[in-house]
């Protein structure tokens, strides 16, 4: 039997799901995304359509924002065996207590669930504002744990903190500032409480990434060795060096090279040791967030990926600490590290539908079209450049490639600055521009075969591609990927069984030109375009498409741009091998972003009324069109922000 031209392989070759997915998301036999989840003891893969399916089935609508508590469990899982296992091969004295950063995903279900499922590993909090300390002190109850309290404190958040330490929990606060000494000495001597100081250092060691800012002499955070020395000095004279108990340092998120963070950790632990060698109690060292995902599916140390995984970074972490204080005689510290992104980013997935598709398409035989004979000489240009490339097809070099891609070009925008003249006309320049598309995508056909070396025509993917408009808000649901050009994977959940025969830039539904995603991980590289399906949207289809790794920063960073609001969002597990969802959360209806930048809709309504009634006063509408008039103004404002369906 002959192989099918395009396999389900082919698809998770093409769009990179085997790398960037990480055993959580694959693509079945039946050409679908599949989740793995916990089915009790088992695992079950679910394809992503029938989530959807099933939810459209009960009336939600897309875009739709899926979240998976197994993925958060296992992630929570692999970081902390991770440094178990480091802990016992390397024979290291400390123990391991990991804080989740709440700043990452700060909703209440993450939240609810790394305290509940991470109570096993102690597994703590970190707290960077009030009320993120507020959240933590509400769910973390476990007494072995810690809650980190990160950011500037004032004499609210500090007292907070320390009553927090009265009834039993392990409260650090950390100093960012050398002048928050002061007030939390004072505060602390007013309650009557001794409390656990952390110290926020400002280490030397830069590393590369987006974030690489956080860290490093430069870096906007934590006390310089000179301040550093200060507070140890202040705290002795005060008798209270035995309260300053951890060494905490943030090196910036997503470091791609683990040489980076060993490098950091090495500074941080000789910086750990000098303060225990300057009599300072210590016992815990911090080191941040940082650790790394691959969003791009490569396995470079790109700002998108790492070069190491979670079991490399906690035995490096154990190596380089057990060195330093080895070297030192110096008992090994606790550990803390502050991973928000690792831990969060795979747990949620966005799915979007596509509404429209803008088709890059030259006209067919607009090339056989004969001109008049008294035709612009640069139309006729064009006409015969189209026809002299076809004809020596056969002896086409990279050369003459690149000479045809550049006389198209400058043909054609000459004749577009003799239109502005008024030396061509409306119809002419038509003509001529329909030429040039056709004369690219002829040299776009040809330059597959033939080598080229990132010169101009490199850019025609980029320009001929298809515009696909998706249900989504980029600045709603990926600000990073708006701000700070963040890859996130994106590929169709469905029809994975044929080749996309497009290639396409995504739109979203704001009218913004940034709205847009226009650079995409697949085949192995970035590039700017994404092989889709032809949607087929005219013929009734719906055509879907699925952002991963969406889980973290994303939710409350993302804005309301156009007035688009909140997803809809539902979690999913699975329970006796059916699907169950849970916490269906309607995304923002019109009226409620309106009343966000302050409208009233009970006073819009009136005001529209009022429109209306004028409008059957003077008889442009009846009063039966006023009721209907009425009712769909008041369905819009009840209605979800992004197209319904
Ligand atoms: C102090 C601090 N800790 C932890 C994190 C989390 O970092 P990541 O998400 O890279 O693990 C951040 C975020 O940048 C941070 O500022």
């Amino acid at each position: 039997m002959k192989a099918p031209a395009w396999s389900t392989d082919d698809s998770a070759e093409l769009y990179g799901i085997r790398e960037w997915g990480h055993d959580y998301f694959d693509i079945s036999r039946s050409g679908e995304v599949v989740v793995n989840l916990k089915d009790g003891t088992k695992t079950k893969s679910v394809s992503l359509a029938s989530i959807v399916k099933g939810l459209r089935e009960r009336g939600t609508q897309l875009p739709l924002l899926i979240r998976f508590g197994d993925l958060l469990r296992w992630r929570i899982d692999e970081l902390n065996e991770g440094f178990a296992s480091a802990i016992k091969e390397g024979k290291y004295q400390g123990v391991y207590r990991g804080v989740y950063p709440i700043k990452v995903n700060q909703q209440q279900e993450v939240i609810e669930e790394i305290t509940r499922y991470g109570r096993k590993y102690h597994y703590g909090l970190e707290a960077g504002s009030k009320p993120e300390l507020i959240a933590a002190l509400s769910y973390m109850h476990d007494p072995e744990a810690y809650i980190v309290c990160n950011g500037y404190k004032d004499e609210e958040f500090i007292d907070l903190a320390l009553y927090a330490q009265k009834m039993g929990l392990q409260v650090i606060l950390v100093l960012e500032m050398p002048s928050e000494l002061e007030l939390i000495l004072e505060r602390c001597e007013k309650m009557g409480v001794r409390p656990t100081l952390g110290v926020r250092f400002r280490l030397s060691a830069e590393s590369a990434g987006h974030w690489s800012g956080s860290g490093g002499d430069a870096s906007m955070f934590g006390l310089n060795i000179s301040q550093l020395m200060h507070v140890v000095d202040h705290l002795r004279e005060k008798g209270m060096l035995d309260c300053l108990r951890m060494l905490h340092y943030h090196q910036g998120s997503q470091i791609p090279n683990i040489r980076a963070i060993r490098q950091a950790v090495t500074e941080a632990a000789r910086v750990y040791v000098g303060l225990v060698q300057e009599g300072a109690r210590m016992g815990i060292l911090d080191l941040g967030g940082g650790l790394a995902i691959s969003y791009d599916g490569l396995k470079g140390a790109s700002s998108a990926s790492s070069n190491y995984g979670t079991k490399e970074y906690c035995a490096d972490i154990i190596e380089a600490i057990t060195e330093v204080t080895a070297e030192a005689g110096v008992p090994h510290p606790d550990l803390i590290t502050e991973s928000g992104r690792a831990i969060v980013a795979y747990y949620s997935v966005l799915i979007i539908n596509i509404l429209d598709i803008n088709r890059f398409e030259p006209r067919e035989g607009i090339s056989d079209v004969e001109l008049d004979k008294d035709a612009p000489a640069l139309l006729r240009n064009l006409y015969e450049l189209r026809l002299d490339a076809t004809k020596n097809a056969t002896k086409t070099s990279r050369d003459r490639l690149q000479e045809i891609y550049n006389d198209a070009v400058y043909y054609r925008d000459k004749l577009r600055s003799e239109f502005n003249y008024g030396k061509v006309n409306l119809r002419e320049r038509a003509h001529g521009e329909e030429l040039y598309w056709d004369i690219l995508t002829w040299v776009d056909g040809m330059r597959e075969g033939c080598e080229h070396d990132g010169n101009q025509m490199d850019r025609l993917e980029t320009i001929m591609t298809d515009f696909y408009y998706g249900n989504f808000s980029v600045f709603q649901s990926l600000p990073d990927l708006w701000a700070i050009d963040q890859i996130f994977p994106v590929m169709p959940i469905h029809r994975l069984k044929e080749k996309p025969t497009r290639n396409a830039v995504l739109s979203d539904i704001t009218c913004d030109s940034d709205g847009k995603i226009d650079k995409f991980a697949h085949s192995h590289g970035i590039n700017p375009s994404l092989p889709l399906h032809d949607p087929q949207i005219e013929k009734g289809h719906e055509y879907m498409l699925g952002i991963f790794l969406v889980g973290a920063y994303q939710e409350t960073l993302g804005d309301l741009h156009n007035l688009l609001g909140d997803t809809n969002v539902v979690s999913v597990r699975v329970e006796n091998g059916k699907v169950k969802y849970s916490r269906e959360l309607e995304g923002d209806s019109v009226s409620e972003v309106l009343s966000y930048v302050e409208y009233d809709p009970k006073d819009m309504l009136t005001r529209f009324r009022n429109l209306a009634e004028s409008a059957v006063i003077s008889k442009r509408i009846t009063a039966t069109e006023r009721r209907e008039i009425m009712e769909s103004f008041e369905a819009g404002l009840r209605g979800y922000t992004y197209f319904e369906s």
